[in-house]
């Protein structure tokens, strides 16, 4: 898809502009001020105003009108979005959004689409244009590996044209379009990682993934079989690793910048690449999206493709420490008790409680072997965090307010919904146990806080943060950006986190 910036230094401009499509994002006040509609208005002989009287189309951000312009106007189609009348404070976010639902209600046909952003201050324009990429490239993604003939459906939409105010720069606007490209390269990477099907996206198979990653890219890449891990201790990803015939791998990614890093980071993703539930096996309806429990190491790998092609001044670690979770003759038990690579020993009460432990001995390989200043976790760890906080929203938890206001901030511009959750030390009581320093599972009620607790008992005074991407790992329908399916959740706030923009 090709993207390209310019300026509307007159408004008659956009009357011959030839187009499929012509889009113009109406706020409820733009409908009574824009200065385009009385033109629009006036070459259409009174159809639009008759058409937004008609339509009762207020600019609500529930609306749009589309007319079809019978050759009166260079586009073929216009289409009024509205916005509503509440920006969200970030026209990043907003205009990724915008643009999604421009794209979405093209028409089948359509190859050339033209986005009229009035109002957009100058100092906005490289934020603008990354948001309209990523609008336009993500809302259109399809995981089509499947599907044959004519539900193989790519977009038809070759082009987009976005009209900037008079005096914004469109050079600034085209590098952020190029940001755009390459965060949106990073989503759509995790987004097939997880839409591909559970006997492909083997522990194995992410391993290869990440190699051939890190060779492109020019970044370190070390994978550690059965027998490594065991050299290092890690007893829980090994546990939970053991009832499959796919073996675990730990998958250890390296990014180093060209400076002296300013500090040293890790990025750790559940990798678990199909939650059966071990032998606490889960029910059909349970275990159905569970080709997703890898949805984390997917982002964390999304990101990192995307951070160093932009570049970033710390020296970022990727950790995945892939399994699969299946019951087997050979499977772990309850009551078995496994030692951690931390040397804590955990007894297990529930084989389906198994991401805590496989992120448990990646927090301990960042803390104990790199050293990093800090620690990002994503996981889809508890059904619980969706009992919280519902489908769509990540559940954070951290030791640090000053990094989980970085990332709630980033999260903002990213588009990932997230909202802080609290880590109460009460609720370790549920994790105590007779025989062992703790369980891995405890009380059903604030399941998604014991399990981050469980989690915090890894990383010592390090700087830490979890997300419990659970909910939004996948969607039920279209939402803006976001397409049914696999949501890429979380790549684009890593890379907003780590990667500055100008
Ligand atoms: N992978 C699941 C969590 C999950 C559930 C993700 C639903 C997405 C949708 C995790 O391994 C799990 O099974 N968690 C249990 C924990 C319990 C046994 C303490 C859960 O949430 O029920
Ligand atoms: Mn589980
Ligand atoms: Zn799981």
């Amino acid at each position: 898809m090709k993207f390209t910036f310019c300026t509307l230094e007159r408004p008659e401009q956009i009357l011959t502009e030839k187009a499929d499509a012509l889009v113009i994002p109406l706020s409820e006040g733009g409908v009574r001020e824009d200065v385009l509609l009385p033109l629009l208005d006036g070459l259409l002989g009174g159809s639009v105003r008759q058409a937004i009287e008609d339509e009762q189309f207020t600019g609500k951000v529930t609306q749009s009108l589309t007319l079809h312009t019978l050759g009166k106007l260079g586009a073929t189609r216009l289409s009024l979005l509205g916005i509503g009348s509440k920006p969200s404070g970030v026209l990043l976010a907003d205009v990724r959004t915008w643009t999604a639902r421009a794209v979405r209600g093209a028409f089948v046909k359509a190859k050339r689409l033209v986005l009229c952003l009035g109002g957009v201050p100058a100092d906005q324009a490289a934020a603008v244009g990354q948001a309209v990429v990523e609008g336009a490239l993500l809302s259109t993604y399809q995981f089509d590996k499947y599907l044959s003939g004519e539900r193989k459906r790519r977009t038809a939409i070759e082009e987009v044209v976005v009209f900037l105010p008079s005096g914004v720069s469109t050079e600034a606007a085209a590098i952020g379009g190029e940001r755009g490209r390459i965060v949106s390269g990073g989503v759509m990477l995790a987004r097939d990682l997880v839409n591909e099907q559970p006997t492909e996206m083997c522990p194995r198979r992410l391993a290869a993934v990440a190699t051939q990653m890190a060779e492109q890219l020019g970044m370190g890449c070390s994978v550690l079989g059965v027998k490594e891990c065991e050299e290092l201790g890690m007893g829980m990803l090994l546990g939970v690793g053991r009832g499959s015939l796919e073996e675990p791998r730990f998958i250890h990614l390296t990014y180093r910048p060209k400076a002296p890093p300013r500090r040293k980071v890790a990025l750790v993703g559940k990798s678990v690449t199909f939650d059966s539930g071990g032998l606490s096996i889960k029910t059909t309806e349970g275990m159905l999206w569970m080709k997703m429990d890898m949805g984390g190491g997917a982002a964390v790998l999304g990101a990192i493709q995307a951070i160093a092609q932009l570049g970033c001044p710390d020296e970022v670690h990727v950790l995945l420490a892939a399994a699969e979770n299946m019951p087997s003759g050979n499977a772990y038990k309850l009551g078995d008790v496994l030692r951690s690579m931390s040397g804590k020993t955990v007894e297990i009460n529930n084989t389906d409680a198994e991401g805590r432990l496989t992120l448990g001995d990646a927090l301990t390989y960042a803390v104990e072997k790199l050293g990093v200043d800090e620690i990002i976790d994503l996981a889809t760890l508890t059904g619980s965090s969706m009992v919280a906080l519902g489908n769509h929203t990540g559940a954070l938890f951290s030791n640090s307010d000053s990094l989980a206001t970085r990332i709630l901030d980033a999260s903002q511009v990213g588009g990932d919904d997230m909202w802080r959750m609290p880590l109460r030390d009460r609720l370790f009581d549920s994790l105590k146990s007779d025989i062992a320093d703790m369980k891995n599972s405890g009380d059903r009620y604030g399941g998604s806080i014991s399990a981050a607790l469980f989690l915090r008992e890894f990383v010592g005074d390090k700087s830490w943060a979890h997300i419990d991407m659970a909910g939004p790992v996948h969607a039920e329908k279209d939402f803006g950006h976001v397409t049914k399916g696999a949501s890429g959740f979380g790549v684009a706030t890593l890379v907003e986190l780590l990667s500055p923009r100008q």
